[in-house]
């Protein structure tokens, strides 16, 4: 049997004459979590509703596959609802809010026939694995948290073991401290019930529990592999100066692009860059020396490798001066033929 869970080549989805996405393809193995970054807008939720039966054949195109079904045939629907979960954005939440955390499982589980007595008997397991506290079960879903009732969501999104499980957002909306509870509770239940995830997230921080990353920029897929072989593209292995410089200006940074070495420069803070470099070892004391010969005032430095946060805006910034390069290109050559 395949070990790819979904499967998806060349999706186009066109909403009348807005072309959402364009020519995207992956492929996503049993057990691995996902996480599907981009602006507002990139159109991660519309790939999500796509897998998830929740968009009509008529505008998409492609090939897609999920748990070896295709929702472009209706009467697979069923069959891929009741091998996925879908845990919505939080403002989206499905929930029965009068009703307790137990009863809405019990309710839920009910969709997928699963008797009451099991189905209160998985909801107590989900809820221990979620850290729901367990005086809060029985209390009137209204009551709880916004982080508790989006646990309880995902708790219903397990419900009937599904193999693949996508995650809208699971850390919006949730203070600081949770967000990282939530996205280890997504580790530790990937890891004990082996459940693909789809994770959508504005939060570059959930890279750390993503097997693979995907990077979507208006409709396109930019990059789909591991955020350490993402990382490791960039110049030297991502090994970066991080330099705090004395009254930092845009001339400044300017001077210090303009060093023979370097790769890239990204400004990281109000008087802090960080500078990329080629053969960073042999080159950061040339670096320095360049720096001090242009008068420019380190404060503070140190040694650094690029996270997930940095890759992203680098790759962004970076498709972003791609695009206005060929639209420059595209407006000389009109000039040229206008002569
Ligand atoms: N049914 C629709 N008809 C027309 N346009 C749509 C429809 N659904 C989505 N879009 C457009 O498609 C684009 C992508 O939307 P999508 O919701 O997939 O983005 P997203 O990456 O999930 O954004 P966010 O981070 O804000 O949730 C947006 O410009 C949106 O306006
Ligand atoms: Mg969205």
């Amino acid at each position: 049997m395949s070990d790819i869970t979904v499967d998806v080549k060349d999706l186009n989805v066109k909403f009348g004459d807005a072309h959402i996405i364009h020519d995207v393809s992956f492929r996503v193995k049993k057990g691995e979590i996902i996480g599907l970054f981009g602006i507002s807008g990139a159109g991660k939720t519309t790939i999500i509703r796509v897998l998830t039966c929740q968009i009509k054949k008529k505008d998409w195109t492609g090939y897609v596959e999920v748990e070896s079904l295709t929702p472009a045939k209706k009467k697979n629907h069923s069959e891929i609802l009741s091998k996925i979960g879908y845990v919505p954005q939080l403002e989206l939440l499905n929930l029965y809010y009068e009703l307790s955390a137990l009863v809405n499982i019990e309710t839920f589980a009910s969709n997928y026939a699963i008797p009451r007595k099991k189905a209160k008997k998985i909801g107590q397991e989900l809820f221990s694995i979620l850290d729901i506290p367990e005086d809060t079960w029985k209390n009137p879903v209204k009551k709880m948290s916004g982080g508790e009732k989006k646990r309880v969501s995902m708790a219903i999104g397990l419900i009937h073991n599904p193999g693949v499980l996508f995650l809208d957002e699971p850390t919006t909306g949730v203070d600081a401290n949770k967000r990282y509870d939530i996205l280890n509770y997504l580790k530790k239940l990937n890891r004990q019930l082996g459940t693909t995830m789809f994770i959508i997230t504005h939060d570059l921080e959930a890279a750390l529990v993503c097997d693979k990353t995907a990077i979507l920029r208006e409709g396109k897929l930019l990059e789909f592999d591991t955020p350490h072989n993402l990382i490791s593209s960039l110049p030297s292995n991502g090994l970066l100066a991080r330099l705090t410089i004395e009254d930092l200006n845009e001339d400044k940074v300017e001077i210090i692009r303009n060093f023979e070495y370097c790769e890239k420069v990204s400004r990281a803070g109000n008087d802090i860059v960080e500078v990329f470099l080629k053969d960073f070892e042999d080159n950061l004391i040339h670096l320095l020396d360049y720096l001090l010969k242009h008068d420019l005032n380190i404060t503070a430095m140190s040694r650094d490798v690029a996270n997930f946060r940095r890759y992203f805006q680098i790759r962004i910034l970076e498709e972003e001066e791609r695009e206005i390069r060929a639209l420059q290109k595209k407006e000389s050559l009109k000039g040229v033929e206008m002569e």
